[in-house]
């Protein structure tokens, strides 16, 4: 649009090679937010007097109206939506719009729209988060006292309520919104000003723009602000972290809901069938989520891999950063809302889990911390843990079934009141220290969790 020292045009090939509007138009509210903010600055520099700012101002909100409304052309061969806009403004108002690129460059421009995209998504995808938070929550108060076996290596280890595991998602999440909440502390600060990469010389009150725009400050380099992309790669770090949560998720959810342990069932509205076996009923969803936290670890590592050969300042090469920024912020969020749909529809199915729990071997730990009690050292106890195990086996029969006889050859230390510790129920309330999953922590942490999420 600009020929100035260019007396060829540009090789369509190499404007195909170089646009970026295809994906980046939708920056345009930011875009158009940053523009009415510097316009506002250059008021206060001089630059254009207040009736100029109002034609900007007004065209640009114009502009906005019919880009929302679908009734905007974006143009390939004005490359990015930044020259799009302000090329469609100067065409309709004149030299006010021509005015309004003054102390600045298309590089603190984007960088700067970048982060307001960013923020506002943040905001988004926290609250999407603390939606599924809040749907594991509501499924695991529905699962009441369910009991259901706590794995190690896949091995049955000691029996935990079912919404202690679900609460465990509940930690991790919260976990991955406080990451974005300070990636969104990090990025809050203000390029524009920066220009290309020196700044100006025309001096605008940065500080004032940012107000305008909600930066919390503004960036103190010129150099590094026109090319810092740290915050896209914080953002897609957060991101891949919270899709490798909801991929741990997925996997005990396809794990949970096969006939092999067939401890929950999903709703028809979120499995699928198999065109071939009738009787088929897919965690789909689960195992998509799980596939796609591929693609934000791999969109995580586009973004370090682009930035790790730049020189300073500003390269083109930036302009990668959007697609996998763009990518990974569409299928977390997607990811997001039909997994939280998902558990909504998802029940446990108590007289599996139960079942499952109830294998006695889930409770030796506790019979070697009932020696423990009665003065046994635990390495010791549990060696003999160990042996009366392997004579469990052996003999075909559970602790349950053994007399307090046969329990003594083992250990002088037990006494007729080892069979209250065999007891599943006891077992649970026993396991009352902090964090660990008896009926009434479990309560109170269910409490603490919906308060936390509704007061939001
Ligand atoms: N579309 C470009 C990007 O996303 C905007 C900045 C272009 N700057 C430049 N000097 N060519 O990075």
């Amino acid at each position: 649009m600009w020929k100035g020292r260019f007396a060829q045009e540009t090789s369509a090939l190499v404007q195909r090679y170089g646009e970026s509007v295809s994906f980046d138009w939708r920056l345009y509210a930011h875009d158009i937010a940053g523009s009415i903010a510097h316009s506002k600055g250059l008021v206060k520099a001089g630059i254009l007097t207040a009736d100029e700012q109002q034609q900007i101002e007004t065209g640009l909100l114009a502009i906005r109206q019919e880009i929302e409304a679908g009734n905007f052309e974006f143009k390939e061969s004005l490359e990015d939506v930044h020259m799009n806009i302000e090329s469609e403004l100067t065409k309709r108002i004149g030299p006010a719009g021509a005015k309004l690129h003054t102390a600045r460059s298309r590089n603190d421009q984007v960088a700067t729209d970048v982060r307001l995209y960013c923020r506002a998504e943040i905001d988004r995808i926290r609250s999407l988060v603390s939606a599924m938070q809040a749907a594991l929550v509501e499924c695991a108060e529905r699962g009441g006292e369910t009991v259901m076996p706590g794995y190690t290596h896949l091995q049955r280890g000691q029996p935990v309520l079912f919404a202690h595991h679900l609460l465990a998602y509940v930690e991790m999440l919260n976990r991955d919104s406080d990451r974005l909440a300070d990636c969104r502390k990090r990025l809050n600060v203000m390029p524009l000003g920066s220009g290309a990469l020196a700044g100006s010389t025309i001096i605008l009150d940065r500080e004032f723009v940012a107000q305008h725009l909600g930066f919390d400050s503004v960036t103190q380099n010129s150099m590094d602000a026109v090319s810092d992309r740290d915050f896209v790669a914080e953002l897609l770090f957060s991101i891949s972290m919270l899709g490798v949560h909801l991929s741990r998720l997925s996997e005990d959810v396809i794990l949970w809901a096969s006939a092999e342990f067939g401890f929950v069932t999903l709703s028809d509205a979120h499995t699928t069938g198999s065109s071939l076996m009738p009787q088929k009923k897919n965690p789909d969803v689960a195992e998509l989520t799980r596939g796609k936290s591929a693609r934000l670890i791999g969109n995580l590592m586009s973004i370090l891999t682009l930035i790790k050969g730049l020189p300073m300042t500003y390269n083109r090469d930036l302009q990668e950063d959007k697609e996998p920024l763009f990518d990974s912020i569409d299928t977390i969020s997607l990811a997001l809302e039909v997994f939280t749909e998902m558990i909504t529809g998802m029940d446990v199915n108590a007289a599996k889990t139960t079942a499952a729990a109830s294998d006695p071997m889930l409770l030796a730990t506790d019979l070697a911390d009932y020696l423990v009690n009665h003065g046994v050292p635990f390495r010791q106890a549990h060696e003999v843990i160990g042996k009366l195990v392997a004579y469990s086996i052996e003999q075909q029969r559970a602790f349950g079934e053994m007399s307090l006889e046969e329990f003594q050859r083992f250990s002088p230390a037990f006494a007729a009141d080892v069979t209250a510790c065999l007891n599943l129920e006891t077992a649970m309330t026993a396991r009352k220290g902090i964090g660990a999953p008896s009926p009434q922590n479990v309560k109170s942490q269910l409490a603490r969790w919906r308060k936390a999420l509704t007061t939001e």
